[in-house]
């Protein structure tokens, strides 16, 4: 079957964080969102049958427990596209990736404790620490030859003034990197020396370009199997975020009774049900659509990078690896951060995200969405070209 991605499908009046949060913010229905990490493509059909089919029994009563057949597809997926064997209990279902980063930080963190993350990295990474009380360290990433590299010097350095855990945002949102085997050795040992528990965050692991692999930090040894907690998700994937559903893989026994205790003693005892049925089955269906999605995205992204090779040579497309997210550097432009936002949103009217959101590193750069059909993304461009060369 052939999945269509071209289609543009009107999301105004849907309650769209992306596309109806911009208008009511700035009041002009004409700037273009491009920003928050959602697409604008429908799921696979076999998932809204899916949906269907539940919505037709007519009854949402409480959910004895989490369905044997939800941790089964989940487990089936990890492997199938991650060659990583996973166990049905050690899955803890969760209402979304960000509220399973704050559990953990409260499970397995007292208040006052360190916890680092590498900038610049996704926004409420920031908030779910320190709102939490938590202090923060930060490890800032590399830009080498249009790349980005983890700084294992100051890693090391930050370790050793007793930090407790690390997010580790595995592919990087928005750098883009998938990381490879020899950095995931590196970095589990460095944990694994200082006695850093890893909350890897995979969120982004299902959308890997050509000659990139996403490994599992928790497949390079079984110190690190038992040192990590995994969070997945069918929302980035399937462009289902708006169910709020995603998985945790937590395979120490002491680590997932701690955090379902936590979990617990929070009322949260089961997820929402079309959330589970959703991913349920994109996990056992979706693979093809995958496949053409994954296709489609590197076609928009050989679009953009020819696009801003041919005509705002100033602006360097730093290539992503895997996401539909792609990290924009503006410095040559010149402009400030501030100058930076006024001109994307109200010169060239589109919506990104702004790089200093994502910390130290992130300023004068800007963050695009590529999961859009390629009709929008041109458009997108074409305005920020003509925008370009306006002012020049
Ligand atoms: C790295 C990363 N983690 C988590 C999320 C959000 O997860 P959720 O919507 O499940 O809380 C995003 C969304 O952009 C993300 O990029």
């Amino acid at each position: 079957m052939h999945y269509d991605f071209d289609t543009v499908i009107e999301r105004r009046n849907t309650c769209s964080l992306k596309w109806d949060s911009t208008i009511r913010n700035y009041k002009d229905e004409d700037i273009l969102p491009m920003w928050v990490a959602d697409m604008d493509f429908q799921i696979p059909p076999e998932v809204s049958q899916a949906i269907e089919n539940r919505n037709r029994h007519g009854i949402y009563g409480y959910m004895d427990g989490n369905p044997e057949s939800y941790g089964e597809a989940v487990a089936d997926w990890v492997y199938k596209r991650h060659g990583w064997k996973i166990r049905n209990d050690w899955l803890v279902c969760t209402p979304g990736v960000v509220p399973a980063l704050g559990f953990a930080i409260m499970a397995f963190t007292n208040v006052g404790d360190k916890v680092l993350i590498q900038t610049p990295v996704y926004t409420p990474f920031f908030k779910v620490v320190k709102n939490n009380g938590r202090q923060l360290v930060e490890n800032q990433l590399v830009l080498k030859d249009g790349r980005y590299e983890i700084d294992f010097q100051d890693l090391e350095e930050k370790f050793k003034s007793g930090v407790k855990m690390m997010i580790f945002c595995s592919p990087h949102n928005p750098v883009g990197r998938v990381w490879t085997q020899d950095e995931l050795k590196e970095l589990g040992n460095l944990c694994i020396k200082y006695n850093v528990l890893i909350i890897s965050d995979d969120i982004h692991s299902d959308i890997i370009y050509k000659g990139n692999k996403h490994i599992p930090i928790s497949t390079v040894s079984p110190e690190l199997l038992q040192n990590t907690i995994t969070c997945i998700a069918a929302s980035k994937t399937f462009n289902l975020a708006g169910l709020s559903t995603s998985t945790v893989i937590m395979p120490k026994e002491d680590l997932r009774a701690q955090y379902k205790n936590f979990m617990s003693n929070l009322g949260l005892h089961s997820c929402n049900i079309l959330g589970m049925v959703a991913t349920e089955a994109a996990y056992r269906y979706g693979e093809e659509w995958l496949d053409q999605l994954i296709n489609y995205l590197e076609g928009n992204l050989a679009c953009l990078m020819n696009y801003f090779s041919e005509n705002i040579s100033k602006i360097k497309v730093i290539q992503p690896e895997g996401t539909f997210l792609v990290w924009l550097d503006c410095r040559e432009l010149g402009m400030s951060d501030d100058e930076l936002a006024r001109f994307f949103l109200h010169t060239a009217k589109v919506r990104l995200n702004e790089g200093r959101s994502y910390g130290s590193g992130g300023e004068q750069f800007m963050r695009i969405n590529i999961g859009c059909p390629r009709s929008i993304l041109m458009e997108g461009l074409k305005r920020i070209g003509d925008s370009l060369k306006q002012i020049k």
